[in-house]
């Protein structure tokens, strides 16, 4: 076992041997279930999405044993995943499934430079692009219908006709822009600092401090997406409920439109929380499995006595679900009946109904595939528009949050590395660990195979 953990370069193995599951790091559990598949000498390793839990870092590295291990014990390798960038650094040869049906296959080279199948060129066009900014991404939609009788048929445009239809018109970003900052802040973190204590055994004196959020100030402009990205860990999960006070901050300002938040009592806070929402991560945890979900996106417009009655508010339901792209005969059904997707649009619906100016998004197509994914930031994006929304958009993802944001925070260890023009920070980094995270970012594209 020992020259097992050796081989998947766990550190300290002695010490791993009697260590705990709850005790390693995600990468560092990934890395002992690599040995023990290793352990039997297979001939073929089967790895069914290794390393989408991870970070970009941590999966730069279980990518590279991977491949090493591969290499030197001379196995097959059959490697199961929904992220394309990973697929092009991992693969020799690549099978795409739709609908339980495998549609393409060929070498990576093939399926990247010359998709033919309209669902493969679909899935290697809706990822947030890196290189330019997109007014919406594209999705499936856009590159494949389904005839009367069931069958897919190719879209008549090509790929470079749909991306460049959606691009941004030039010019349009600094207009944006102009308007943007020459207004005053909606909202402003001063000198946030949210520390958990660590206590000895479950009453036990407190022996140190989490510094999960360490020092952080930033402002947010109305209709602005500030993005705040950074690896699993940094603090940004507590950075947005701390400034919304679902967890209460050790020191520091929060101030949104003019109002000092760590200065309200209970009845003001939970008003304001009317103006400021936040969607969660994970849609299953975060809505009722016992309420339908009608009555999920009603309950907070009861709760903030919005509109005359239950039958207005009903309607107003009705009204939100179309416009977060689902029908009507929802209402009474439950979470456990929809798909990630439509979850994620009920979520957002549900934060929708008290009318909010502001909403955190923690994460929230982080779970989906990235054909969902593109359509929920492309809705996101919309409702910014036509509502006049502002979001602090989180995520561990650097291409989401580039595509999505006008300006970054970038996060390490509860402080703030890096702050600026999205696109700017992408292409010009000024700091070391932003560099790495961009690096670590599959990247997909024929050129770096
Ligand atoms: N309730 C808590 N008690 C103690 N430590 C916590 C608590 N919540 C988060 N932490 C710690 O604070 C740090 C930041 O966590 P989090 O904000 O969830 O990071 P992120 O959202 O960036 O992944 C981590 O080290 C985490 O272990
Ligand atoms: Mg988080």
């Amino acid at each position: 076992t020992l020259a097992l953990f050796n081989e998947v370069q766990l550190p300290r193995p002695e010490q791993m041997l009697d260590s705990y599951p709850h005790q390693l790091s995600g990468g560092q559990k990934q890395r002992v279930m690599i040995a023990m598949a290793i352990s039997c000498q297979p001939n073929i390793l089967i790895a069914d999405e290794p390393t989408t839990a991870l970070d970009v870092t941590v999966q730069k590295t279980i990518l590279q044993l991977l491949k090493k291990l591969q290499l030197e014990r001379q196995m097959s390798m059959m490697f199961i995943t929904h992220d394309l960038g990973v697929m092009a650094e991992i693969a020799d040869r690549v099978l795409v499934m739709y609908k339980g049906k495998i549609v393409e296959q060929g070498t990576v080279q093939e399926i990247f430079a010359n998709p033919k199948h309209p669902y493969t060129k679909g899935l290697l066009a809706c990822r947030p692009p890196l290189d330019r900014k997109l007014r919406a991404l594209p999705t499936i939609k856009d590159f494949m219908e389904v005839d009367n009788s069931g069958n897919l048929v190719e879209a008549k445009k090509s790929v470079a006709e749909v991306i460049r239809e959606l691009e941004m018109p030039a010019g349009n970003l600094e207009i944006r822009k102009e308007k943007l900052y020459t207004q005053n802040p909606v909202l402003q973190v001063q000198n946030l600092q949210t520390y958990f204590p660590v206590r000895k055994g479950i009453f036990g004196k407190v022996t140190g401090y989490v510094k999960a959020v360490d020092d952080v100030s930033f402002d947010v402009f109305p209709g602005e997406v500030l993005g705040l990205v950074g690896e699993s860990g940094c603090g940004k999960t507590t950075l947005g409920r701390s400034i919304l006070r679902l967890i209460e901050p050790t020191s520091g300002n929060i101030i949104f439109d003019g109002t000092d938040i760590r200065a309200l009592g209970n009845g003001d806070l939970r008003r304001m929380r009317k103006n400021m929402q936040i969607i969660f991560q994970d849609p299953y945890s975060s809505l009722n499995p016992r309420m339908t979900i009608g009555s999920a996106i009603l309950e907070p417009m009861q709760v903030h006595r919005l509109h005359e009655n239950d039958k207005s508010r009903k309607a107003k339901v009705l009204e939100l679900l179309d416009r977060v792209g689902l029908p009507s005969k929802v209402y009474n059904r439950y979470p456990h009946e929809f798909s990630g997707g439509q979850r994620q649009r009920v979520s957002i619906a549900r934060a929708l109904a008290v009318e909010p100016k502001f909403i955190i998004c923690d994460e929230s197509v982080s779970a989906l595939d990235v054909s969902v994914q593109a359509q929920v930031l492309n809705l996101l994006n919309e409702l910014r528009d036509e509502l006049g929304l502002t979001y602090i958009f989180i995520s561990h993802d650097l291409g989401v949050v580039k595509f999505m944001s006008d300006r970054m925070v970038v996060m390490n260890a509860g402080k703030i590395e890096e702050m600026g023009n999205a696109e700017e920070i992408y292409f010009n980094p000024k700091n070391e660990y932003t560099r790495k995270l961009i690096d670590a970012i599959p990247k997909g594209e024929i050129i770096h195979i």
